[in-house]
């Protein structure tokens, strides 16, 4: 891949998925979701995530940023076997290192739009009023410092995706995990958050790994990944929808 050798290759890799498999108990039954699933993620780069709707990509997200224990296989993150950590340790490594935008916004409905920013800095042990003042200072950066003392639903859609991108990577994580972030938005919010993230992102470095159903979005990543019952698969400049 781009003329690397294998040692530079490993050298570069944030993450690490190696026979990763998920299942769910469903009326005392296991269902298979994901079977065996190898890939890697490079530092900086931004790749897209693509499968039909079901096919597991929230698991996935799910499982590399610790919320979903793994069962079967490994994820390495930095170097860190995610495995050996206990669901405490995970949570820890989570706050530290890794920034999750969810499906539907998320945010805390009793607090303001600056105190959800200021909430991951102070988890990660900033003092209340210097969190509360760097919260307010990203939302200005992106035209939304009038709309810090709002509260969730006092802030339209595409706000609270804006704020909830922010919140994700207010403490510059390592790696981004954004689960179809412009799927709730019509076409020119959905471009206003991209540009947003893609701001943020540069300015961390940060490796992306970006869940859509949008061809246009996944276009504009590094690569793009396609899951399904068969696997996953790079599609490398070829892609046909
Ligand atoms: N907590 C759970 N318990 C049982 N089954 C679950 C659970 N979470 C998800 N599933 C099932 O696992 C499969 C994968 O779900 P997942 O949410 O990962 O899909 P997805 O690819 O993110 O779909 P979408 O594009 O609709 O968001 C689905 O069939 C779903 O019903
Ligand atoms: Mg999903």
């Amino acid at each position: 891949m781009r003329g690397d050798t294998g040692e530079q290759h490993e050298q570069q890799a944030l993450v690490r998925v190696s026979g990763l498999g998920h299942a769910y108990a469903q009326g005392g039954q296991a269902q298979a979701v994901l079977r065996d699933l190898s890939f890697t993620l490079r530092r900086g780069e931004t790749v897209a995530l693509l499968g039909r709707s079901g096919c597991g990509k929230t698991t996935l997200l799910n499982l590399i940023s610790g919320i979903e224990a793994v069962q079967q296989g490994e994820i390495e993150i930095a170097g860190i076997r995610l495995t050996a950590l206990d669901e405490e340790a995970r949570t820890r490594f989570r706050r530290q290192h890794i920034g999750f935008i969810y499906q539907f916004f998320n945010l805390v409905p009793s607090l303001t739009a600056a105190e959800n920013v200021a909430l991951i800095l102070e988890l990660n042990g900033a003092p209340l009023q210097g969190a509360m003042e760097h919260a307010r200072e990203l939302l200005g950066d992106i035209g939304l410092g009038s709309k810090a003392d709002h509260f969730a639903a006092q802030l339209s859609g595409g706000e609270q995706q804006r704020v909830a991108i922010l919140r994700a990577v207010a403490h510059e994580p390592a790696l981004v995990l954004a689960d179809e972030p412009t799927g709730n938005l019509d076409a020119h919010s959905g471009q206003d958050m991209l540009q947003v993230l893609r701001q943020r992102l540069r300015a961390h470095g940060s490796t992306t790994l970006l869940v859509t159903h949008s061809l246009a979005v996944a276009q504009s990543a590094d690569r793009i990944l396609t899951l399904d019952e068969g696997g996953i698969h790079e599609h490398a400049g070829d892609f046909a929808w």
